[in-house]
């Protein structure tokens, strides 16, 4: 029985089945290549010393994904495919509305009709839209405030509904908060292909002189520093979560429980940065700009149900996030000259 990766050579889904293969499950991964690409591949067996078969595949393509089922017994399915950059999914709804609700609708029916009823997800805190208290726990109000959000709630609905339909279905929701960082070995790592939006690539891009410019989005917040509070987590950590969700979904027999995959501290962005200048030694030249709309003020997580009920807490803390993504990105930059 094999645990089905879709996305599985993307940031979350590489780390994630770096953790499966070295927790001794046996793995098939599925990814079109849109945002990654197969360095990430070759990294998860270097590191695991493990092979996998692996399908370039779009799940947009449903033959594709029979295919998948047919040729392979898979037990369950951790779904990490799909469209995630913000600002790109407001520009384009409808892009990121049929490729991510589309592509989730066919693993789903592919599922159903091979009799696997294990899907973990792949899905965020954006799902509680801008909370009104912190922490963030899972039974907190959800809303949409932007279409990648929506995505992941229409999905978030649809496995609840799908459950309340039909108790044979397991489904394991998990709601990340702000994955960063790299595997300690520096062979996989966040490597994305578009350009980025989120803190820690354009911090990457600054220190490699890649980007002019470093700003700080505002602070003139309601926070100590002035600057953004998020729930940073270790991607490593974040995949160990993932571990856990599935054997977790191993042991039930139906239900559709939602998990926070955060630390449950909150960083300042100045925090970060800070802390990325000093573990590595790198004066990022920063400035403060202008407030980046959309920003909550503060967000971070209470994770404790995901302890309770996944046995699974974040180790890792913000200096292991910032060095191992610059070790990352250092032996990257080195590997393009
Ligand atoms: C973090 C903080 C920025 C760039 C997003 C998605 C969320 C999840 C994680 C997928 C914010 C500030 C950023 C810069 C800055 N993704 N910032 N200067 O917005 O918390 O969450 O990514 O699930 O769904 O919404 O993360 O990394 O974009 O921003 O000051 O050049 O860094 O304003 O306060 P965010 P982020």
């Amino acid at each position: 029985m094999a645990i089905l990766v879709t996305g599985g050579a993307g940031f979350i889904g590489s780390h994630t089945c770096v953790e499966l293969l070295n927790a001794g499950e046996e793995i098939v991964v599925m990814d079109n290549f849109y945002n990654s690409n197969s360095r990430a591949l070759d990294g998860i067996k270097e590191i695991t010393g493990k092979s996998f078969k692996f399908y370039e595949d779009d799940m947009l393509d449903m033959p594709a994904i029979d295919r998948i089922f047919a040729d392979n017994d898979i037990e369950q399915v951790i779904h990490f495919a799909g469209y995630k950059c913000v600002p790109e999914s407001v520009q384009k709804p409808l892009v990121y509305y049929s490729n991510n609700l589309r592509g989730t609708f066919n693993i789903l029916e592919t599922m159903k009709k091979y009799g696997c009823t294990k899907f973990v997800f792949s899905s965020s805190a954006t799902v509680y839209g801008i909370p009104e208290t912190v922490p963030v726990k899972e039974d907190f109000p959800l809303s949409a405030i932007n279409p990648y959000g929506s995505t992941k709630l229409i999905i978030e609905n649809l496995c609840r509904e799908m459950y309340a339909a039909d108790s044979s279905w397991t489904m394991i929701l998990l709601r990340y908060f702000n994955p960063v960082g790299a595997h300690k070995s520096g062979k996989i790592g966040e490597d994305p292909n578009g350009i980025p939006n989120n803190l820690m690539p354009i911090v990457l891009d600054k220190a490699a002189g890649k980007r002019d410019v470093l700003q700080v989005a505002g602070n003139d917040y309601p926070t100590p520093d002035g600057s953004c509070v998020r729930d940073y987590i270790h991607v490593v950590d974040l995949a160990k979560g993932h571990v856990a969700a599935v054997k977790k979904a191993r042991a039930m027999n139906g239900g559709c429980p939602a998990y926070n995959l955060g630390t449950g501290n909150g960083y300042s962005v100045i925090e970060i940065l800070d802390a990325f200048q000093r573990v590595n030694g790198i004066d990022l030249g920063y400035t403060i700009g202008p407030r980046r709309a959309g920003d909550a003020a503060t967000t971070y997580s209470d994770p404790s149900l995901a302890e309770k009920e996944l046995g699974w807490k974040a180790e890792l803390g913000i200096e292991d996030m910032c060095r191992d993504a610059w070790s990352f990105r250092k032996i990257r930059e080195a590997e393009n000259k």
